[in-house]
């Protein structure tokens, strides 16, 4: 949840804010800001509106300074304007603070900073941290932000500057910070697109690290102020994987990335010899006798999927729960339990609580991640990367799909370790994982029919998804994916439950995407269509290539290719990201960041 860049060095900091704050937009984008440190002062610029609008008006304030800190905001407390923007400045103008995550106690602290004469210009919990910093100094930037930091509990990632300091104080706690190490110059931002350009050596904080940053240097301690070693890592993903590479769009790019993308997470892993996968874990599959997957979002609907798959591969019940109820009910976990953790981020928080609950009773835990070194992948006893690259847009799409494979390859390996997947099922499984990167480039070649469809019904005010079995969660997706980016009302049912209520909202104007891929429940999935039909509803079938009865049934048909049925919703779900994105652009919405979303979510 939101962006942060800090710069100290030779270069025009405005300059490496700005272009930093433009990779880490997806985070958050309603208001903007900008400190930089000019002739001894620290000159704040901050704006209400997407990160163009500051650039704007820098254009006509030069900021010729070497040190300075940046942000992009996605509201939590106080609504997006100028005032509530970051940074936050303490009262006499010294300093300023960038702060993501939430203070919990701010009240208290604001009612005390009133007592004491304080006078606050925003609504936010963060103006608390400015104000409280600047009573603690006296001279040393790091030695104040360390004694307001014993007074504030909450979750922050927390960058402070102050005209007198030569560094940058930040401090961890939750909320995502990495460092960005360069020659002379050091860097400091809540996610890695924002370094690509300058530095691929990065050391990701933990909880509860803080630490000065120089021009020469990066001194890390703990809250207390003893020193921590953290390691220095080297991020694989190169500056074009973050930018568009011709594409009108990030999310589009991301769509037409799937190919390559599953054969990253796939491949290397897959033991055609042997018919299993081969995940380089620690975790012992056969110890477990359920399963517990935990996620938010579309991650959520990827684990949803992995149920189907891995009851039905390695014949373990799994319960599915979004992570913000499991981290509340007190769930039945224990050391039988191997709770799995999905997160394209590994920084959303409900996730990462949630998943700590499941460790606390006794669970093993699994993340299925895609950010390497995120917080999450540095709570689980194991992680396995989905390796899809920095995953831009605010709406998942490969992420999704290779949360699937993923989820493919955890069921394969929890029923062969458990004798419960025989060799011939499992070979032919292995097969079909193997030949998908090249189905879901045949499913790209749809878009020209896709875009028509799309036209066809972009002025509708509500559109329904059904889907039955395994590609339920698919239909939830779809709908997930078309809300997110063309703002239109759209509801997911499995079929065979559509006539227990949404089958009252069927009428001419209402289209209905079916998901009719060949399935055991292709019939019975079919007999929901004609309920459909008989009540005048417009019917966007998705039908396996070949299904010449698909026509007859529905107005319109989108053809994805034959596949195994329990991998039909890697390949139907990329038609379903471009009938969404084809909606939104015939619609004009903000494809890449749109309204009120945000990309990574770390508040409750
Ligand atoms: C946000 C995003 C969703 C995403 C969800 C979970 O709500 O808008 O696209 O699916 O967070 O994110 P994660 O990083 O945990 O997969």
């Amino acid at each position: 949840m939101c962006g942060i860049v800090g710069y100290v060095g030779f270069r025009e900091a405005a300059g490496v804010l700005l272009e930093g704050l433009r990779r880490l937009e997806y985070r958050g984008y309603d208001s903007a800001g900008v400190a930089v440190k000019v002739n001894g002062r620290l000159e704040v610029v901050k704006k209400a509106g997407k990160l163009q609008v500051l650039a704007e008006s820098l254009k006509e304030r030069a900021l010729p300074g070497t040190l300075g800190v940046g942000h992009t905001r996605w509201a939590t407390h106080g609504a997006p304007n100028d005032p509530n923007a970051h940074p936050h400045s303490s009262e006499d103008g010294r300093l300023a603070v960038i702060h993501n995550g939430i203070i919990e106690n701010y009240l208290p602290l604001k009612e005390g900073l009133l007592q004491r004469g304080h006078v606050f210009a925003s609504e936010t919990d963060s103006e608390v941290l400015a104000h409280l910093i600047e009573e603690k100094y006296q001279g040393n930037l790091y030695q104040a932000v360390r004694l307001a930091l014993q007074e504030a509990h909450g979750a922050y990632g927390l960058v402070v500057a102050h005209q007198d300091s030569e560094e940058i104080v930040v401090a961890r706690t939750v909320s995502p910070l990495v460092i960005g190490l360069g020659e002379g110059e050091n860097f400091v931002a809540s996610d890695v697109p924002a370094l690509l350009p300058y530095t691929r050596r990065v050391i990701f904080l933990h909880d509860g690290d803080m630490a000065a940053i120089g021009k020469e240097g990066v001194r890390l301690t703990d809250l207390k102020g003893n020193p921590v070693q953290r390691e220095v890592v080297e991020v694989d993903w190169s500056l074009e994987d973050s930018e568009k590479g011709g594409y009108p769009h990030y999310m589009l790019k991301e769509i037409y990335e799937q190919p390559w993308v599953l054969e990253n997470t796939l491949g290397g892993r897959l033991r055609e010899e042997s018919a299993t996968a081969e995940l380089g874990l620690k975790l012992d599959p056969a110890r477990y006798d359920k399963v517990h997957v935990i996620a938010c979002g579309s991650a959520y609907y990827a684990g949803w999927v992995g149920k189907y798959l891995i009851e039905a591969l390695a014949r373990v019940p799994v319960e599915v729960e979004v992570a913000s109820e499991y981290r509340y009910r007190d769930p039945v976990a224990d050391q039988k339990t191997l709770a799995i953790v999905i997160s394209q981020s590994g920084e959303t928080i409900d996730s990462l609580e949630a998943i700590r609950e499941a460790a606390r009773k006794g669970a093993g835990t699994l993340g299925i991640i895609n950010a390497k070194g995120s917080s999450i992948t540095r709570e689980v006893d194991d992680t396995l990367y989905i390796h899809a690259g920095p995953e831009i847009g605010v709406a998942s799409t490969k992420a999704y799909t290779a949360m699937i494979a993923a989820m493919s390859l955890v069921a394969v390996w929890m029923g062969r370790a458990k004798g419960r997947l025989q060799d011939q099922p499992a070979a032919e499984f292995t097969a079909e994982l193997r030949k998908l990167p090249r189905l879901v480039e045949e499913a790209l070649e749809e878009r020209p029919e896709i875009a028509r469809i799309a036209l066809k019904y972009h002025q509708a005010s509500d559109y329904l998804f059904l889907g039955r079995h395994i590609q339920a969660p698919t239909a939830y997706e779809g709908a997930l994916k078309l809300k997110e980016i063309s703002y239109i009302h759209a509801e997911a049912y499995p079929a065979g439950e559509m006539k227990h209520g949404p089958i009252a909202l069927i009428d001419e104007h209402l289209p209905v995407v079916v998901l009719t891929t060949e399935s055991p429940l292709y019939e019975k999935t079919v007999s929901n269509i004609q309920e459909v039909r008989a009540r005048g509803g417009r019917v966007i079938a998705l039908a396996t290539k070949g299904d010449s009865e698909a026509k007859k049934f529905a107005q319109d048909v989108i053809y994805v290719p034959r596949t195994h049925p329990l991998l039909a919703p890697i390949v139907s779900a990329v038609p379903l990201q471009l009938l969404a994105y084809e909606t939104a652009v015939c619609l004009g919405r903000d494809v890449d960041q749109p309204r009120n979303l945000a990309k990574s979510v770390t508040v409750e």
